[in-house]
């Protein structure tokens, strides 16, 4: 990927956002047992990668029909017993895969070069550790092989979004402490979570897809976030296709309550956030007038797909008067780090 593009924003919002906290270990008697500690991490990780290696070969196999199978293996007919096994293997792979660190960190390739597909978005269940001694956050996906080209996209956890968490956990709980935030294409829920988790006061979750703003309701439920209308439930779904509002434009339905009464122009919002909603070029001005319309600076990733994508989207915010700034990656490597970049934006003041 390019060098990223840094446009200062001066004066701007984002003067407020602290740097990513630096980890500064303790020294001295801890020395030896963290050593210790952090070896046998090393050791499991090693143990559990090697593992998912192994499940990684075979899978595609666990679900394919007999006859995928069949052609796979260069025979005319797959035996019952091997596709039998294929199957069988399905209850071992999933949950090691699940926390794997290629779906916890998104160090896998967006897309596999064998399968054209990335399995993490597969799976029942994703695991994203959280920092400290915190529990992680287990998040349900709706996407399969049998339905994943009818699905929303927003039925899994994408790279971007991975990302996204990463970077709204490093800028630390006083950040997040009494923020007010939307997130856009939220999908499973994964970023308005996050931001719950952090101490955010109120969050809107919104999509254009309803089954999808239901699946992030039932994740944050899931993940012990108050879901609902009263005044101390922090987590609120509304549909919003983005664009102009309502009887302003294009006719689109825009904002229409689904889990919660709320619409995402009840209020003036302290944050908006959005992972990887930037895939579809014909949808950037839709993104750019409702990031507009919202007028609070902008947390956002977006995943370099396409040969001088992100070159692109970033001339395309300059032309449209968002003012931006590339930040650090969150990620120490693999794809979040090389493919994905963390956009934080403002919206440029008319004088
Ligand atoms: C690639 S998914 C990303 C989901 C999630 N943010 C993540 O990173 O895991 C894109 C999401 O944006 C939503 N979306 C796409 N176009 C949209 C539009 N024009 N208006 C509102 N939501 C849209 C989709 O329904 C989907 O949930």
């Amino acid at each position: 990927m390019d060098e990223p593009v840094h446009r200062s924003l001066p004066g701007s919002t984002w003067s407020a956002v602290a740097e990513l906290p630096t980890y500064t270990g303790s020294v001295g008697s801890m020395l030896v047992a963290q050593r210790a500690a952090g070896a046998a991490a090393a050791a499991l990780i090693a143990l559990a990668t090697g593992g998912v290696g192994l499940v990684d070969g075979v899978f595609g196999l666990y679900d394919s029909t007999a006859e995928e199978l069949a052609d796979l293996f260069g025979v005319d007919e797959a035996p019952p017993v091997a596709v039998a096994a294929v199957r069988a293997l399905r209850p071992v792979y999933e949950p090691l895969k699940s926390l794997s660190p290629s779906c916890t960190a998104a160090l896998y390739p967006e897309f596999n070069d064998d399968l054209d597909w990335n399995d993490c978005s597969l799976l029942p269940r994703r695991v994203f550790w959280r920092s400290g001694v915190r529990a992680p956050l287990v998040v349900q996906q709706t996407m399969r092989t049998d339905n994943m080209w009818d699905a929303s996209t927003g039925s899994a956890v994408w790279g971007g979004g991975v990302v996204l968490k990463t970077y709204m956990e490093g800028l630390g709980e006083e950040f997040w402490a009494g923020k007010r935030v939307v997130e856009l294409g939220t999908g499973t829920g994964l970023g308005a979570i996050t931001a719950a988790k952090l101490g955010a006061v109120e969050v809107l979750a919104t999509d254009r897809d309803v089954a999808v703003l239901r699946l992030a309701e039932a994740n944050a439920r899931a993940n012990g976030v108050r879901v609902g209308d009263g005044a101390s439930r922090p987590f609120r779904t509304a549909l919003l296709e983005w664009g102009p509002r309502p009887g302003e434009g294009d006719g689109s339905s825009s904002t229409a309550p689904a889990g919660g009464a709320l619409s995402v122009d009840a209020q003036q919002w302290d944050m908006v956030v959005g992972a990887d909603l930037t895939y579809n070029r014909d949808a950037w001005p839709l993104l750019v007038q409702t990031i507009k319309r919202l007028n609070a600076p902008v947390i956002l990733t977006a995943s370099e797909r396409r040969v001088d994508e992100l070159a692109n989207l970033q001339a395309f915010f300059a032309q449209s008067g968002l003012r931006y700034e590339v930040a650090p990656s969150p990620m120490e490597r693999g794809y979040g780090r090389e493919k994905v970049r963390v956009y934080r934006i403002a919206v440029e003041q008319q004088q």
